[in-house]
């Protein structure tokens, strides 16, 4: 194994192993509260690669929280750092890629995704999301201060939307599954297609 320096990796990825056997990125796509940043964790064991969370390099590179920036810039900037740190996340091995939520509504960001590695849609119904996001609302800025039925609203109005993007991915897996990590790997290996 090697040790990256921490100014390259941030605080969220830190070992890199260079017996890596995954040929191209993994990017991971689909609604907040669908589980991509655990998943991507556990899939970079199973590849034996690294991983990375899209809102943990923007908190990183802007050195605040992304409630932070959603209150200090609005959304609409948000977006646009957040374009910018998808473009700019150039690693030379092949590794997973949490994105947030939103990433790839906005711009061009599915396509750029769909070119520069294989991407993998966990989707999730609105009741999977919402008992995930209601106990944890306050950590993310889209949902909070909402109420109860607010947040279903606003759950149903933005997965409404988004599906289009969401559904451009190479390969889609149907939440719950029990040990999705597995799942996906073994599909994503099959007849080497990664
Ligand atoms: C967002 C999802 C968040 C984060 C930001 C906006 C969204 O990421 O990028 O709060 O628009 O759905 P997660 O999907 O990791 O919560």
């Amino acid at each position: 194994m090697e040790r990256l320096p921490n100014s390259k990796l941030g605080n969220h990825s830190k070992i890199v192993t260079i017996n890596s056997f995954v040929k191209q990125h993994i990017v991971l796509v689909g609604m907040p509260g669908c589980g991509k940043t655990s998943t991507a964790k556990k899939l970079a064991r199973l590849f034996k690669c690294d991983w990375y969370d899209l809102d943990m390099l923007i908190s990183d590179s802007t050195n605040k929280s992304i409630s932070q920036l959603f209150e200090d810039l609005g959304e609409e900037k948000f977006r646009e750092i957040e374009r910018l740190e998808l473009q700019k996340w150039q690693v030379d091995k092949p590794s997973i890629l949490a994105t947030g939520g939103g990433t790839p509504a906005f711009f061009d960001n599915m396509n750029y995704i769909n070119a520069i590695g294989v991407s993998v849609y966990l989707e999730a119904n609105e009741k999977f999301l919402y008992d995930r996001l209601s106990s944890k609302k306050d950590e993310r800025p889209m949902f909070s201060g909402l109420s109860e039925g607010d947040i279903r609203v606003k759950l149903s109005k933005i997965l409404a939307q988004r599906e289009f993007f969401y559904k451009k991915a190479k390969y889609t897996f149907k939440l719950p599954i029990k040990a999705i990590e597995q799942l996906i790997y073994k599909e994503l290996t099959r007849n080497n297609s990664i």
